[in-house]
């Protein structure tokens, strides 16, 4: 059986900075990345039969079903990953019969531990970075960029992605009526998702996101002890 040193999810709500926290954690620590955002983003475009069931929910701003997620998941994790390697897991589970299949799925898989960290930074920030986040239209590429006036987080050159050259676009969802139920959506989901974890007696670090993002990276170091 293929063994998984650790698993870390990166709880937090829309726009709060998991996918560019996640990013960086490939870049710097090796670790490997499963967004299911861009895991759904990339059968929408593929136009696979997933991909048509759920698209309507992924622009309206609402959750695709625990069934469809869970299977994704479990046959990324069977697929893709392999050895001893750290896997960061970027907006799953978001929901509690989410969170009881990973523990069942893990149980099935030996040794893994789970490492839980919440990202948290108030709805009007939130709105704000939504508004202004463009990603990379190539959806085996999907990076992240900002053009916000103040970010350090532009790309390069303008409207070209700085990883692949591919175009950026606005996502279908970073709309203002899409941003609002994906955010009322969330909330009603963490309460439940965290009285799940508190117990069963997973520990989880909260990371202040409001910050810039070396500094979300520098605080996240520092609260769980990775090293690079
Ligand atoms: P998903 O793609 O996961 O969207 P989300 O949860 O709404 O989160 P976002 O990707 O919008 O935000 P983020 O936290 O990754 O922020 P980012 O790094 O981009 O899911 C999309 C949809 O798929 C869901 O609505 C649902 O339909 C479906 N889905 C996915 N998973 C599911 C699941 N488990 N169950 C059911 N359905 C599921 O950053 C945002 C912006 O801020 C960017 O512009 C970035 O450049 C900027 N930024 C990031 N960090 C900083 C910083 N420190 N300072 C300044 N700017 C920053
Ligand atoms: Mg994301």
């Amino acid at each position: 059986m293929k063994t998984t040193k650790e698993i870390v999810l990166f709880l937090g709500p829309p726009g709060a900075g998991k996918g560019t926290l996640s990013h960086l954690c490939v870049k710097r620590l090796g670790w490997v990345q499963l967004s299911t955002g861009n895991l759904c983003r990339e059968h929408i475009a593929q136009g696979t039969e997933i991909g048509e069931k759920i698209d309507f929910a992924i622009k309206s701003g609402k959750l695709v079903s625990d069934s469809l997620i869970v299977d994704m998941v479990g046959q990324w994790l069977s697929e893709c990953v392999t050895g001893d390697q750290t896997v960061v897991f970027d907006g799953f589970p978001r929901t509690v019969p989410q969170a009881e299949a990973l523990n069942e799925l893990l149980s099935k898989r030996g040794d893994v531990s789970l490492r839980l960290v919440r990202l948290t930074m108030s709805d009007d920030h939130l709105v704000t970075r939504l508004l202004s986040r463009i990603i990379c239209s190539d959806k085996k590429c999907q990076a992240v960029y900002s053009v916000h006036e103040h970010s350090s987080l532009k790309p390069r050159k303008e409207n070209i992605c700085d990883e692949c050259e591919g175009s950026l676009v606005r996502r279908s969802d970073d709309e203002e009526s899409a941003i609002a139920e994906r955010l009322k959506i969330y909330h009603e989901h963490e309460k439940r998702l965290l009285s799940f974890y508190k117990k069963i007696g997973q520990s989880i670090c909260n990371v202040e996101a409001h910050q810039s993002l070396e500094e979300v990276y520098g605080s996240f170091i520092d609260m769980t002890g990775y090293s690079e």
